[in-house]
């Protein structure tokens, strides 16, 4: 392939994310983990399934980042998931240590790469891989949105029993119980669901989204979701791989837009070969940006509290 994607974090979301790259022929794919073999062992798995899965990228594992070398792109995985009781908010230490020395190690080889940050809490994750990376603002993106809006497209789907391929739906905000599902802009063929569902299913169906990460941990409780994630993070890869400029809610640097300044929260952008290439703003209603400065507001806490680590 001629393009090259480096997951780092070989567990649950990165192995399905490697997976979901080369079976797709994006890319050929880097798997980096700190744990001895588990890279090298998942790489060759995948790798002796290019035959049946047809597919003729290349997988490699590794404990180290010489392989990473001129990625285009590096998804951030690494890190601890929550567990039943967790928020995401408890792995904050831990996890933005590991986001440094992470990002200290891509930049060396990889300086002009886009990074995709999914390690949790999200949008204070990205802000440490932004200040470490020194990287210009539209080369650092967090996935959470497209999470979130597939999982609000999921359910809406379920609720009114059609395809979820003629449901587009929208969520702003921080990746936490602050987050933002829009209604107004969530649609099914082309219909806002505000004219398809009484506002209790649709407030129930909010309500389902915001949790969503914790009614998966709830079921899991050995961890947090991983197939959903990885479809998000390949989604948000391919748009930038194949310059396809798809607007896609993800967690973007802002200065000034949506009057949120110095702040990573999900926002529509379009991703294309230079990543973040522009912000969408849309008016929102005075309850919208209620809402959105409430969760601005959580992720600055959660940023201020990084500052103190
Ligand atoms: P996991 O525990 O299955 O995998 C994490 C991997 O990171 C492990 O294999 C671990 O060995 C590795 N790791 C730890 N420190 C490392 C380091 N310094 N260098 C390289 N690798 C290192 O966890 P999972 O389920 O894959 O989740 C990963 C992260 O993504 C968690 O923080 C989780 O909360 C987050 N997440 C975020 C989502 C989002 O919407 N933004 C969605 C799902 C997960
Ligand atoms: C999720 O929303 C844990 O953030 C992760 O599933």
């Amino acid at each position: 392939m001629d393009k090259k994607v480096t997951v780092v974090g070989a567990g649950n979301v990165g192995a399905t994310a490697a997976q979901r790259l080369a079976e797709k022929e994006l890319c050929d794919v880097v798997l980096v983990d700190i744990v001895e073999g588990v890279p090298q062992g998942k790489a060759l798995d995948l790798t002796e399934a290019a035959p049946i899965e047809k597919h003729d990228a290349h997988l490699i594992g590794t404990n180290t980042y010489e392989d990473s070398r001129d990625s285009d792109i590096v998804i951030i995985t690494a890190g601890i998931p929550r567990k039943p009781g967790m928020s995401r908010d408890d792995l904050i230490s831990t996890n933005a240590g590991i986001m440094k020395n992470v990002v200290q190690e891509i930049i060396k080889l990889s300086p002009d790469a886009i990074l995709i940050i999914i390690s949790n809490p999200l949008d204070a994750m990205c802000h440490v891989a932004y200040k470490t990376s020194g990287f210009p603002k539209n080369r650092v993106i967090g996935m959470a949105g497209v999470l979130d809006s597939a999982r609000f497209r999921s359910f809406i789907a379920m609720e009114l029993n059609v395809s979820v391929e003629n449901i587009h739906a929208f969520v702003l905000g921080g990746h936490g119980d602050t987050m933002v599902p829009l209604p107004r802009f969530s649609t099914v063929a082309g219909i806002p669901i505000t004219e398809l569902m009484e506002p209790d299913r649709i407030d129930a169906l909010v309500t389902r989204t915001a949790n969503g990460g914790a009614e998966i941990v709830k079921l899991l409780k050995t961890g947090s979701a991983y197939y959903a994630p990885a479809s998000a993070a390949v989604e948000m890869a391919e748009s930038i791989l194949k310059d396809k400029k798809k607007i896609l809610p993800c967690a973007a640097y802002l200065q000034g837009e949506y009057g949120i300044n110095d702040l990573f929260i999900g926002v529509p952008v379009k991703l294309g070969s230079n990543g973040i290439e522009s912000v969408i703003q849309i008016d929102l209603t005075a309850d919208e940006n209620t809402a959105l400065m409430k969760s601005a507001q959580a992720v600055q806490e959660l940023k201020d509290l990084i500052n103190t680590l």
